[in-house]
């Protein structure tokens, strides 16, 4: 399991990675009902879905990570959830690997923290975790896209070690080469 440490008002809090799973019951989806459905173009779709809903997107979620039922132009991707001690505070994803449209448009991961929970290192806890995820995946060189205008998303990127390799209008792209990242402190 993917583990950093965190200290919030002096207190060591275990945060850690889960993979989405059969599992995931109410925690899990109240924390997604906290999240913007387009959070910067990080997409939640299970924002206003019934709890039933969510368990049938939970299912059609863990096909995906397997590769099952993709359509042509998807690529198989796995969700994460950063939990605090016991309480799921974000969301991680990471595409297995890349087509055009991916690489032109987007990143290998996307993000979100809910909202409350924002403004306390969760960020940058959380792409450092995935990122050892995306190592342990084999993929070398992660892409990472951030908008402009999204000063935190823009931080939390260069906190780990992104390097800025193209832009469009709207957009920044980096790069971050998964062997390099440890240069991150897990503790501060
Ligand atoms: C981007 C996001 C994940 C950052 O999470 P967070 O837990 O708030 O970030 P952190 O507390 O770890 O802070 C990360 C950095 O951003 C800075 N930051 C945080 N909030 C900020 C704000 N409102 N304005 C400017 N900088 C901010 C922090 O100072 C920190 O910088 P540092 O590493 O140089 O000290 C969160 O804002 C979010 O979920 N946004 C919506 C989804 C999104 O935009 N995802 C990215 C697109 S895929």
């Amino acid at each position: 399991m993917k583990e950093g440490t965190h200290i919030l008002r002096g207190l060591y809090m275990r945060l850690y990675l889960q993979k989405l799973s059969i599992a995931d019951g109410r925690l899990i989806y109240d924390m997604l009902q906290e999240i913007e459905s387009n959070a910067n173009g990080f997409y939640n779709t299970v924002k206003g879905m019934s709890y039933d809903e969510y368990k049938s997107w939970i299912n059609k979620n863990i096909d995906m990570s397997n590769g099952i039922a993709l359509e042509d132009w998807m690529v198989p991707q796995t969700t994460y959830w950063l939990f605090m001690d016991e309480m799921p505070v974000g969301c991680g994803r990471i595409r297995h690997w890349f087509n055009e449209s991916l690489e032109a448009t987007g990143g290998h991961i996307g993000y979100a923290i809910s909202v409350s929970q924002r403004g306390k290192g969760y960020g940058n806890e959380l792409l450092r975790l995935l990122l050892e995820e995306c190592y342990e995946m084999g993929i070398e060189c992660v892409q990472v896209g951030a908008n402009k205008d999204n000063k935190p998303s823009n931080k939390v990127i260069l906190h780990n070690g992104g390097v800025l390799v193209k832009e469009s209008e709207y957009k920044n792209f980096y790069h971050i080469y998964t062997n390099g990242h440890h240069l991150v402190e897990d503790i501060w």
